[in-house]
């Protein structure tokens, strides 16, 4: 039997945006109720791509500081940075040793980050799943609140934990663990509305801190007036909007941005339509940045106002790396003797 334990990561990289922020950080707070906790700034993940040291320190601190703002508790959760915990990477190596090349090969993210130039991607890039796996199961999570981008990943998790469970079955159960099973099969938690934000000029693109243009995300940081200018200038088609849900297909902008305003408001996009529909952008758009405006102001306020004192966010990381490090080593206590090391 597993404890009930919640693991979930974000990556320090460019900006914090409405697409991290609906499918996944502010799912974090509530979580507390039902689970112990762990939320980790993936400052690991992160140098798969290149990242500017001073940066990425800074970034760290603002995706820790935007946990706290949207309600996780530090005393309570486990807040800390990967990079921090050294057993990350030691689990990571023997999960490199464990997953197949093949299975790798099937990831669609790394299609995606590394581009038409694959040969020139890092090598980190390529094993970013095998990691990101080390991360889950190093506290031996049960439960993954994710978007929907990072599902395939999840799976991969769940094939790494099935191999070495079965390719290990007897050293486990010498290990003490009767049931032969050391690492739980995790669960990605990816219902609800909005798990896939996609870019404000392009429908068929998520929103993503990768994407170059400023334009195509609403940054959790940005004040109302770029929120404003951003919503007035996402792209759209001339139709006004339908008052039904079939009336989206097709139009994935108008779709984008109904369920945006839908997950912001905590509504279904069918009552969305039904306040909406007949309506042109030229009114839907302001009424969906004063809602997320009103919405994202008090967060990054709380942000800004943490940033101002990073001593306080760095003690934070500290202590989360002290307790988060203790589980970790209990963990790899025992994966040393099932391997043989
Ligand atoms: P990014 O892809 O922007 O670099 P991360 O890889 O750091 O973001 O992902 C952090 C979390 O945010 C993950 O749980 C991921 O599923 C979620 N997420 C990222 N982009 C989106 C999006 N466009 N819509 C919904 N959730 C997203
Ligand atoms: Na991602």
């Amino acid at each position: 039997d597993f404890h009930n334990r919640l693991f979930s990561g974000v990556q320090p990289t460019g900006d914090l945006h409405l697409g991290n922020y609906l499918g996944a950080i502010r799912r974090f707070a509530p979580m507390q109720d039902q689970f112990d906790c762990i939320f980790c700034v993936v400052d690991m993940h992160a140098i798969t791509v290149w990242q500017d040291p001073k940066a990425l320190r800074q970034k760290t601190r603002e995706v820790a500081a935007a946990y706290i703002a949207t309600g996780v508790d530090p005393k309570r959760s486990i807040i800390f940075n990967q990079s921090q915990v050294m057993q990350h990477a030691e689990l990571a190596w023997v999960f490199n040793c464990v997953a197949r090349i093949g299975w790798m090969n099937r990831m669609t993210q790394f299609k995606d980050k590394a581009g038409k130039n694959r040969e020139n991607a890092s090598l980190g890039l390529y094993a970013y799943p095998s990691l990101m796996a080390a991360d889950i199961l190093l506290y031996r999570g049960t439960h993954v609140p994710v978007g929907d981008d990072q599902k395939q990943h999840l799976e991969l998790t769940r094939d790494i934990a099935g191999k070495f469970n079965n390719d290990f079955k007897n050293e486990i159960i010498e290990e003490g663990f009767e049931d032969g099973d050391f690492f739980p099969i995790t669960e990605p938690l990816i219902s609800g509305p909005a798990m896939r934000i996609m870019s404000l000029r392009d429908g068929s693109k998520k929103m993503s801190k990768s994407d170059p243009s400023e334009m195509s995300c609403i940054a959790l940081m940005d004040d109302a007036d770029k929120i404003a200018q951003k919503f007035r200038k996402a792209k759209t088609d001339p139709e006004p909007l339908p008052s039904e849900l079939e009336g989206l297909e097709g139009r994935p902008e108008a779709r984008n941005l109904v369920e945006i305003y839908a997950a912001l408001s905590n509504q279904s996009s069918e009552d969305v339509l039904k306040e909406f529909g007949g309506q042109g952008f030229g009114a839907f758009k302001p009424a969906l940045a004063d809602l997320a405006v009103a919405h994202l102001s008090p967060i990054s306020s709380e942000i800004s106002r943490m940033l101002a004192d990073p001593d306080e966010i760095d003690s934070i990381l500290r202590d989360g790396a002290e307790r988060a490090g203790e589980i970790a080593e209990e963990t790899m206590k025992h994966v040393r003797q099932i391997v043989g090391f």
